[in-house]
């Protein structure tokens, strides 16, 4: 073996992250770690690389124990990290970064060139056609991972842990971090891959260990695994039925608002979009087309430049995110780390944040009230947390996802747009989110989910718009929203939706 956790304990506050977890990596192997949000897979990776101090057990690399003490150290040691969000300066170029605290000092003065060409060796093998000499920000999200990637493997060599690195990377991109993870395999090096997307797991892994309730529940090949019976044995019970099948058709109501021509040059061509009391509208399309675009101006986000947004009353002030609020307007967005999830404010205080925000710092909401608030979000969206008063920072990052819903969700808009909504949370929680979704709607609530996940488009919308080029090119309503006919839509060729417009 490779590498092997034996008995890891690790103890938080009021938590047993970890309960004498045994894990073991061989090298030449994807073994993924899976789990409900909260089990314990982030806890197990920071252990082994050294990020966290275990509270009991034993970490064996190469037969010989180790005792990472800092990730620089399990690094040196031969255990390298990439987590979701890339960790390198995206100011500083490809080369920099790669090289970053480690140029020789031989080089001293002329040390550019030996960086250059230090890079570019390191770079070798990962079918990557880059300058290094470009700011790394310049690159795609995929292209930055592989590149952290190569900094971990030529670091450390041994073992690479990925958790949840494809979670904000498109279909493409995903092939193309794969291509590189079946490379790095072929060489030996083992790797462990955290995710929630069940169809990726499948197609990289060998094998599969599930994690709940920080205890070891199995770990078994994954070829000619059932993935129903994964699924029990991360959730420790049987899925409900809540997903699979379209929401149960209803007559949404007259027309909520209607944006007319809005726009922004170089970001979203000026469309229109019509949207009634109780309706979903989904928006598909690959990352980067347009669809958070779409979003942010809407919300004021991003000030448009042409075009408006109407209601029955006359023109909505969405010129700045704080007027689109005051309108009603809510917006989640896909990313919980710019989103301000305010790691040291409690669970009660994150939630009643926009809510606050919004009725003015002058309007304190009552302890007692933001208390009641959170203990029915907690329980309405199944967040696991000892209770109101922790810090949303020690909660797992599924959990900090759902506590960000929950600040919008309270504030009870009319129109709420929501980009990736169940990005990062686990199977359980998934279904949880898309019947909170219908209930939402159910109570007059209109709605504008922006996801990834084409089955999760087709179950909660009532009509999908599809973006391509940052251009609105097709819309399907009713019958016509399939995963098929989403696909199609979006790819297209300019020729064939010209004419459907
Ligand atoms: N720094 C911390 N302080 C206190 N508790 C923590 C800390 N980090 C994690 N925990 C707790 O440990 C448990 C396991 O969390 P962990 O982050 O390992 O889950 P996970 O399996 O990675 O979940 P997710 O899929 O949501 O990322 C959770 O109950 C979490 O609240
Ligand atoms: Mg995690």
């Amino acid at each position: 073996m490779l590498l092997q956790a034996r008995s890891l304990t690790k103890r938080f506050p009021g938590t047993l992250a970890l309960d004498g977890v045994t894990f073991e990596l061989a090298a030449g192997e994807v073994h993924a770690l899976l789990g409900e949000n909260g089990a314990g897979k982030s806890t197990l990776i920071k252990c082994l690389t050294g990020a966290y101090r275990r509270d009991g057990g034993e970490i064996v690399l190469d037969g010989r124990p180790v005792d990472p003490q800092s990730t620089a150290h399990a690094q040196e040691l031969g255990i390298g990290t990439v987590y979701q969000e890339v960790n390198l300066l995206p100011n500083l170029t490809v080369a920099e970064n790669l090289t970053l605290g480690r140029q020789p000092r031989r080089w001293g003065l002329t040390s550019r060139r030996g960086m250059r060409a230090l890079a570019r060796e390191m770079l070798a093998g990962y079918g990557l056609d880059i300058d290094v000499e470009r700011d790394l920000g310049a690159y795609s999200v995929a292209v930055q991972q592989i590149v952290a990637i190569a900094r971990a493997v030529h670091l450390s060599g041994k073992v690479l842990i990925l958790d949840e690195p494809t979670a904000s990377l498109d279909a493409r991109e995903v092939a193309m971090l794969f291509d590189v993870v079946r490379r790095l395999r072929e060489r030996g090096l083992g790797i462990v891959f955290v995710s929630h997307f069940l169809d990726q797991v499948f197609a990289i892994s060998d094998r599969i260990t599930v994690l709940r309730n920080g205890r070891h529940i199995a770990t078994t090949e994954a070829a000619g695994l059932d993935r129903l019976r994964l699924v029990n044995l991360m959730l420790g019970r049987e899925l409900e039925q809540a997903t699979g099948h379209g929401r149960t058709a209803h007559d949404a109501g007259e027309e909520l608002l209607r944006a007319e021509r809005l726009g922004k040059r170089g970001r979203i061509a000026p469309f229109d979009l019509s949207i009634r009391k109780g309706e979903v509208v989904g928006m598909a399309g690959l990352l980067g087309s347009g669809r958070t675009e779409t979003a942010e101006v809407l919300f004021g986000a991003t000030a448009a430049d042409s075009g408006a947004v109407k209601d029955r009353a006359g023109a909505i002030d969405v010129s700045t995110p704080a007027r689109a609020i005051a309108s009603g307007f809510g917006f989640a967005p896909e990313d919980r780390k710019t989103d301000g999830i305010i790691g040291d404010l409690s669970v009660r205080e994150n939630i009643a944040l926009a809510l606050q925000a919004h009725r003015g710092w002058a309007r304190p909401i009552p302890r007692a009230e933001q208390r009641r608030l959170a203990e029915d979000f907690i329980r309405r969206l199944d967040i696991r947390t000892p209770g109101p008063e922790k810090p949303v920072g020690q909660l797992s990052g599924g959990n900090q996802q759902k506590v960000i819903l929950a600040r919008w969700l309270a504030m009870n808009p009319r129109f709420l747009i929501l980009d990736e909504p169940t990005r990062g949370i686990d199977v359980g929680a998934h279904a949880e989110v898309l019947r909170l979704i219908n209930e939402m709607v159910a109570g007059g609530m209109s709605l504008l989910v922006i996801s990834s996940e084409l089955e999760e488009l087709v179950t909660v919308s009532d009509r999908v718009i599809v973006v391509r080029d940052r251009r609105h090119v097709a819309e399907l309503t009713g019958q016509e929203i399939t995963t098929d006919a989403i696909v199609r839509a979006i790819a297209a060729p300019e020729a064939a939706t010209e004419a459907a417009e």
